[in-house]
């Protein structure tokens, strides 16, 4: 038989009484332990060795544990420098210890919550005292650090976990494989194996010379473990953005654009808000203390505060509360991205629309909301409308079913809502794949004629504000918003995370 000399060289190193570890390989035969990997899984395949797989818990040193190593764990670094300044025999001051041992920031914390715990002295009223026959160089956590740092390998003990519980070392998992001799693996040795040439890459040279028409090519394993090369990737969230778009845009939709600060007309007034309406108080939005907007059109504005004030349409009736435009002027950070569609349906935007017509954003909005695992102050709204003749509610729900089926959703449903703007209206909800819980994932309906009236529009718009974030929750199972962005969400998570579709 004739095998390419690494698997020999594996081959040879293995036994078929006792399973030898892929490091132990790596180690009798010289090669790198990758190369190890790969040669007992084509000994395996070729049945010429047993390769079994057991996962193990091992201890990992943190920057914090490796800087350690190197400086000395804190609480030992205070025993020393306490002992220095005689601490054994009277009480010194902490200050004083604590700057003998160079010691600042969070490892003054954490020396002094160790020292007394192992027994290092006692701190009382500011006085440090070292108990004189502490050794501190006898350490089961110091001895564990070291260790680490000399590559031997610790499973999880009290030390350990103590370790781990202070955040100087990690537990990772590893896969530990090892390797016997099958009884071919044993025939084929003693029958004599010789080492076959085997080249593991064409070359220009091997082309070029006419060499490749003799050697004998390696064969891939393309199923072989291979260390993990992370480059740089879309963040999942602007993934998700820029599939939102591109469904959108497929289903006929144009992207709407516009400012992040807008004047509350656009915000909020064109939507027939009743100035005093709770979201429009300051405990709801950020309001910004800049110059108030003057480029409003005076037709409009006076038009939506007819309707504010008196109603639009035969049988409307306005609110008939204050309504000033000094505050319809004032700015602030949109708490959705309604404003837009606002901005665009009264032409202000562009040129006025004749139906039909769709447009859309993927856009931040702003909301001065209590921060929890569905909440952020600051999120992405899919915004959206149609405007037609004679839109029903069919065309509206018929709208997300076809959008959210891009996304593998099919299981929506709408719950009747109130919106001052809208009527009817509907809120969106899905099931989160991972916990079951139902989640609130967007709001929609059809404008009322007192924002249309007003804007100059005299046929339907459905309109609705789809929240991205809830929608990446359901398409990678997400089920925290932190996970997705901010310091809270997890790298592995963000290097592996597909947008499903
Ligand atoms: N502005 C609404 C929100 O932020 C969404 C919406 C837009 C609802 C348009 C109806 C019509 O929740």
């Amino acid at each position: 038989m004739r095998l390419p000399e690494r698997q020999l060289a594996v081959l040879e190193a293995a036994s078929a009484t006792d399973e030898r570890t892929i490091g132990d390989l790596a180690a009798e035969t010289g090669l790198k332990p990758e190369t190890v990997t790969g040669a007992a899984f084509e000994l395996r395949d070729e049945g010429l060795l047993d390769v079994t797989e057991t996962t193990r818990e091992r201890a990992e040193l943190t920057d914090e544990g490796a800087r350690y190593v190197d400086e000395g764990l804190p609480e030992r670094r205070l025993y020393r420098a306490g002992r220095e300044l005689g601490a054994a025999d009277t009480p010194v001051s902490m200050g004083e210890a604590i700057g003998a041992a160079d010691l600042d920031g969070s490892a003054v914390d954490i020396a002094l919550s160790n020292f007394a715990r192992k027994g290092l002295g006692s701190i009382d009223a500011g006085e440090l005292t070292v108990v004189p026959d502490a050794d501190p160089s006898d350490d089961p956590e110091m001895a564990a650090l070291e260790a680490l740092a000399a590559g031997e390998t610790l499973t999880a003990d009290d030390v350990v976990d103590r370790l781990d519980s202070r955040g100087v070392v990690r537990i990772v998992e590893s896969v530990i494989r090892a390797v016997t001799l099958t009884d071919a693996g044993v025939d084929a040795l003693m029958a004599g194996v010789e080492t076959a040439e085997t080249v593991a890459e064409l070359t220009p040279e091997l082309l070029a010379s006419g060499d490749w028409r003799d050697v004998e090519f390696a064969s891939y394993d393309v199923e072989a473990d291979a260390p993990q090369a992370t480059g740089g990737r879309k963040h999942v969230l602007r993934r998700t953005a820029d599939r939102v778009k591109d469904v959108l845009v497929g289903m006929g939709f144009q992207e709407m654009a516009g400012p992040h600060a807008d004047s509350d007309f656009w915000i909020n007034d064109c939507l027939f808000m009743p100035q005093d309406h709770p979201a429009r108080t300051h405990w709801d939005r950020f309001a910004l203390d800049v110059e108030p907007m003057e480029a409003i059109p005076e037709a409009l504005l006076s038009r939506v505060e007819r309707a504010h004030r008196e109603g639009w349409g035969e049988d409307g009736d306005g609110y008939h509360s204050p309504w000033s435009a000094d505050f319809a002027r004032e700015i602030a950070l949109r708490g959705h991205t309604t404003s837009l569609s606002m901005r665009y349906l009264s032409g202000h935007a562009g040129a006025p629309l004749d139906p039909p017509q769709r447009y859309f954003s993927v856009e931040k909005v702003y909301r001065n909301d209590t921060l929890d695992p569905t909440h952020l102050l600051e999120f992405f709204q899919i915004e959206g409308w149609v405007m037609a003749e004679d839109l029903s509610v069919r065309d509206l729900m018929g709208t997300f079913e076809e959008f959210y089926r891009q996304f593998g959703i099919t299981d929506i449903r709408f719950k009747p809502h109130y919106n001052p703007y809208t009527e009817p209206s509907f809120e969106l909800f899905g099931d989160h794949p991972e916990t079951g819980e139902e989640i609130e994932i967007g709001n929609s309906g059809i404008f009322r004629e007192e924002v249309t009236g007003p804007l100059g529009v005299d046929c339907d718009v459905m309109a609705w504000g789809l929240a991205l974030e809830r929608l990446a929750m359901l398409t990678t199972g997400a089920d925290d918003i932190r996970d997705l962005h901010g310091t809270l969400a997890d790298i592995e998570f963000l290097r592996t995370a597909e947008v499903s579709y």
